[in-house]
């Protein structure tokens, strides 16, 4: 079964073709960040405009790459949510669209179940059941996975996302658009150990995070010590390993909780590297295997998207003929495939 997975829920177009049997045969990816980067953040009308710009060459190059014809898709997987309602709608109409004039089924796929999956993609694949930090520039929460479908949220962020957190403080410290990447550059030449700084909701039990505090913090950092000798820097190496330590207390709290001896980490801010190396000297130090996809594969791609698809698919579920955009789509209310 040939699949073709569609992601356009914010600021990246991504298409990809998934086989059942031959794995992934090609993606395509376009970033429109540079076009954002000069606003500071994401415009949603720049973003859904861009889409429909990008979306039909991109597909025709992944079919190029894949040596495939548009007749050799089975079905066609897009993100229905959650994101930016014009973004989505730009994904799902014409994915619903292309579906309906080829006569194959569609399937709306959950954003979040996407990323989940994500490692699913690598050779050596996680095994279930397993507990995944999800850390998105939307989304920040602990899921307890049985199996494809099967989820328990353990906990999430009462505020703002991890994401969110790093594109907020690259916009305080200067350091442009999207954000994560830059604080993570800039922390490189930075001393994290220089200034203090808190790890949030440690100090009680529980999975939740919050981030808004250690927002406020950085800001009241940087304005008594801008003026500083690499203070850039230095605020930026001691927020990063702020929220990756935080990030290392709370899945070691999960993985406790749940006698779960195998963590995914997934999402854009699973592309930190810092994150990735901690969270893999946890893994050995305490006994559990740790995966991740591979840095592309944390942000948005096609590739998840067709992958999230086709296990749907195999357990039988398809989408009436409609045009699905669902821009708040809670991950508790996810189907489960059985
Ligand atoms: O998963 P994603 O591409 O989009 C959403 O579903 O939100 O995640 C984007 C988020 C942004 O907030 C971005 O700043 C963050 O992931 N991010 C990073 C890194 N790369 C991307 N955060 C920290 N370190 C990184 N290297
Ligand atoms: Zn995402």
């Amino acid at each position: 079964m040939l699949i073709l997975g569609i992601e356009t829920s914010c600021d990246e177009t991504g298409v990809a073709l998934y086989d059942g049997k031959r794995g992934l045969l090609a993606h395509s990816l376009y970033s429109q960040a540079h076009v954002h980067a000069e606003y500071g953040g994401v415009v949603p009308e720049i973003a859904s405009r861009d889409h429909v710009r990008k979306l039909i060459p991109l597909l025709e190059e992944c079919l190029n790459k894949a040596g495939c014809g548009r007749n050799d898709i089975d079905a066609v997987a897009y993100t229905s949510g959650p994101g930016l309602v014009g973004a989505l709608l730009v994904g799902a109409s014409t994915g619903r669209a292309m579906a309906a004039a080829l006569g194959v089924p569609a399937i709306a796929v959950h954003h979040m179940e996407g990323h989940l999956l994500a490692p699913m993609l690598e050779a050596n694949p996680p095994a279930f059941p397993f507990v995944a930090l999800l850390v998105s520039g939307g989304h920040s929460m602990l899921v307890e996975v049985a199996e494809i479908g099967s989820y328990r949220v353990l906990g999430e962020t009462l505020d703002d996302a991890a994401g969110e957190a790093f594109d907020k403080t690259a916009k305080l410290l200067g350091l442009g658009y999207p954000g994560g990447p830059a604080v993570a550059k800039a922390a490189e030449k930075g001393d994290p150990d220089k200034y203090r700084f808190p790890r949030p909701m440690t100090d009680r039990p529980g999975l939740e995070f919050s981030f808004s505090g250690l927002k406020t913090h950085t800001r009241n950092l940087f304005q008594k010590h801008q003026n500083e000798p690499n203070a850039v820097e230095d605020i930026a190496a001691g927020f990063q390993k702020a929220v990756v330590e935080t990030m290392v207390i709370k899945c070691r709290r999960a993985m406790k909780q749940t006698r779960c001896e195998q963590l995914v980490i997934a999402g854009g801010v699973g592309a930190n590297r810092m994150l990735r190396k901690s969270l893999s000297e946890a893994g050995r130090k305490f006994g559990w295997r740790v995966s991740y996809p591979r840095i592309e594969f944390c942000t948005d791609n096609g590739a998840m998207i067709a992958l999230a698809g086709y296990y749907r698919l195999q357990a039988g579920q398809t989408e009436p003929e409609i045009i699905r955009a669902r821009p708040r789509w809670p991950v508790r209310e996810l189907a489960s495939l059985a």
